[in-house]
C-alpha cells in the first residue's frame, strides 16, 4: 500500500474535523507518542489527534481512509508488544480524551465506559458499591480499558475470574468508512450470527477503534488470604500449582516468580526480601465471602505446599503487607526493564507443561549465552521470559536471539501452547506468528482485515509479518 505522508492542508482538514487544540504537530508534543513500553523503540507520528467523541474517531478514520493515510490508535501507552507504535508515521489516534464512566449499572451488573477510562479508576468506581471487575494487568494503575481490549490483557486474578474477553458484552466500534457500529448486545450470552464483539478482543487496533464499551461487573468478594511462598526450586513451585487446582482449590491469583526476579523487584522497591536458597517465590492469593471456607481451603494449600516440599510460607497479615507482596510482583516488568534492554516474551502453555516451558527457557539460556529473568501468571500457565541484553554484542541480540526466541516459541506450539497469552502480536512478534498458525489460518485473518479495512490504513505493519 502506498501511504500518503500528512501535508498542511491534511492538517487544516483535521483541524476543522476536531478542533486546533486537539490535533498536535509539533515535534515537542507528538513525541511521547513515539514510545510506548515495549523495548526502547521509536516511532514518532507525524500528527497526533486527540478526539472526544465517537463520532469525531469515526470522522478520523474516514478522513484517513480517503487519503491513504496511516492511523494507529493509542491507548495509556503501557503495552509491551508496540502495538501502538505508529510505524508508518500517519496519525496517533489517543484515546486519552474519551475518558468516563458513563453509567455503572446497578440493576444489571454493567458498567459502560469510554476506551481511556483507566481500569484501575474502575475498579475503584465500583468497589464501593459492592462491585468487582476483576481483569487487572500488572499496569492497572495506568492502562486504558481501551488498550486492555486491543489486547485482550489478562493478569493475576485470570486464573480464576478470566481475562478481558470474559467481561466484555459489548462494543460500539468507529470503522474506516466513517461508520459506528454496535458489534453485539448488552446481554451474557449472544447467540446471533458471528460475534463480532470477541473479534475485536485482541485485535490490536487494526479492525476498527473502540469508541465505547459495555462491560459485566460481579460481587466484590469481601475476603482475602493472601501468601509468599517459597521453593528450593522452581521446577518443584511450577509443578504444585496444577496438583493444587486438581484438588478444586482455585486461588483468585497464583503468580510464580523466579529468585532473579525477586532480587530485581526487592532491590528496585526497597522491600527486603530473604532470597537465601530459594529457587523460586509462589505468591498465593484465596479470595471468597466465607472466611470458614477460606481458611479450609487454606489448610488444602498448606497441605499440598508440604508434599512439594515448599519451605517458608508468609501469610500477610495486614493491608500493608499485602500491598507490599503484590507491589513486588507488579513492579517486575518495569524492575527488569531499568536493569537491562530486554525483551519480553509472554508464552503460555497450558498450565501442567509450564515445568517444561520454563525448563526449556533454561536450556535455551545456557545454549545461547543469554540471562532470562522469568515471572508470570502460573496458574495461567503464562511465563513472562525476559530475555536481557547485558553484554550480549549487537549482532548477538539482533540474530542469535530471534533464534532462541524461535526455538522457545516452538516448544509452546508443541506444549499446546502459543506465543502470547495476553501482551498481543502487535510489532514485535509478528515474524513469530508462522510457528503457530498455517499460511491457511493467516489467509483467514487477513481476509478479515481486508473487509474491515480494506485500503489497510488502520495500524499498518501490526500482527502479520
Ligand atoms: C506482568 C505484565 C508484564 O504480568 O504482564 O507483570
Ligand atoms: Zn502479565
Amino acid at each position: 500500500m502506498q501511504y500518503h505522508k500528512v501535508t498542511e492542508e491534511h492538517i487544516r482538514k483535521l483541524q476543522t474535523i476536531l478542533t486546533t487544540e486537539q490535533v498536535l504537530i509539533e515535534a515537542s508534543q507528538t513525541k511521547p507518542y513515539g514510545s510506548d513500553y515495549t523495548e526502547d523503540l521509536f516511532y514518532p507520528p507525524e500528527v497526533v489527534v486527540m478526539p472526544f467523541t465517537a463520532k469525531q474517531v469515526a470522522d478520523v478514520l474516514l478522513f484517513c481512509n480517503e487519503n491513504l493515510i496511516p492511523v494507529t490508535p493509542r491507548g495509556a501507552g503501557t503495552g509491551l508488544s508496540g502495538g501502538s507504535l505508529p510505524l508508518l508515521g500517519g496519525i496517533s489516534l489517543t484515546l486519552e480524551k474519551m475518558n468516563k464512566i458513563i453509567e455503572i449499572d446497578l440493576k444489571n451488573l454493567q458498567a459502560r465506559v469510554q476506551p481511556g477510562v483507566i481500569n484501575q479508576e474502575l475498579r475503584d468506581a465500583v468497589e464501593p458499591l459492592g462491585l468487582f471487575y476483576p481483569p487487572d494487568p500488572a499496569s492497572k494503575g495506568s492502562c486504558f480499558l481501551g488498550g486492555n481490549i486491543a489486547h485482550a490483557s489478562g493478569g493475576p486474578r485470570a486464573v480464576k475470574y478470566g481475562t478481558t474477553k470474559d467481561y466484555v458484552l459489548n462494543l460500539q466500534v468507529a470503522l474506516p468508512n466513517g461508520e459506528l457500529i454496535w458489534t453485539g448486545a448488552d446481554t451474557l450470552n449472544f447467540s446471533t450470527g458471528y460475534n463480532l464483539t470477541q473479534l475485536m478482543v485482541g485485535s490490536e487496533g487494526t479492525l476498527g477503534v473502540v469508541t465505547e464499551i459495555v462491560l459485566k461487573l460481579i460481587p466484590f468478594p469481601s475476603q482475602r488470604l493472601l501468601m509468599l511462598t517459597r521453593f528450593e526450586n522452581a521446577d518443584s513451585a511450577c509443578a504444585f500449582i496444577p496438583e493444587m487446582m486438581r484438588k478444586g482449590i482455585t486461588p483468585s491469583a497464583m503468580e510464580f516468580m523466579e529468585t532473579k526476579a525477586m532480587q530485581i523487584a526487592s532491590e528496585v522497591t526497597g522491600i527486603p526480601m530473604s532470597t537465601d536458597g530459594v529457587g523460586a517465590f509462589v505468591l498465593i492469593e484465596l479470595d471468597g465471602n466465607n472466611q470458614e471456607t477460606l481458611m479450609s481451603d487454606c489448610e488444602q494449600v498448606y497441605e499440598t505446599l508440604e508434599k512439594f516440599g515448599a519451605g517458608e510460607t508468609e501469610v500477610a497479615e495486614t493491608t500493608e503487607q499485602q500491598e507490599k507482596f503484590w507491589k513486588l510482583r507488579r513492579i517486575m516488568g518495569e524492575a527488569v526493564k531499568q536493569n537491562s534492554i530486554y525483551k519480553e516474551e509472554d508464552t503460555v502453555v497450558p498450565r501442567y507443561e509450564l515445568p517444561k516451558l520454563f525448563t526449556k527457557v533454561k536450556e535455551l539460556e545456557k545454549k545461547y549465552g543469554f540471562q532470562s529473568v522469568c515471572y508470570g501468571h502460573a496458574g495461567d500457565g503464562n511465563l513472562h521470559v525476559n530475555i536481557l541484553k547485558n553484554n550480549l554484542s549487537e549482532h548477538e541480540w539482533k540474530e542469535m536471539i530471534p533464534l532462541a526466541v524461535t526455538e522457545l516459541f516452538e516448544t509452546c506450539k508443541i506444549l499446546g501452547g502459543t506465543i502470547s497469552g495476553e501482551h498481543g502480536i502487535g510489532l514485535v512478534q509478528k515474524s513469530y506468528l508462522p510457528i503457530v498458525y498455517s499460511p491457511t489460518h493467516i489467509a483467514l485473518m487477513k481476509g478479515i482485515k481486508q473487509v474491515f479495512d480494506p485500503k489497510g490504513i488502520l495500524n499498518p505493519g501490526k500482527i502479520f509479518g
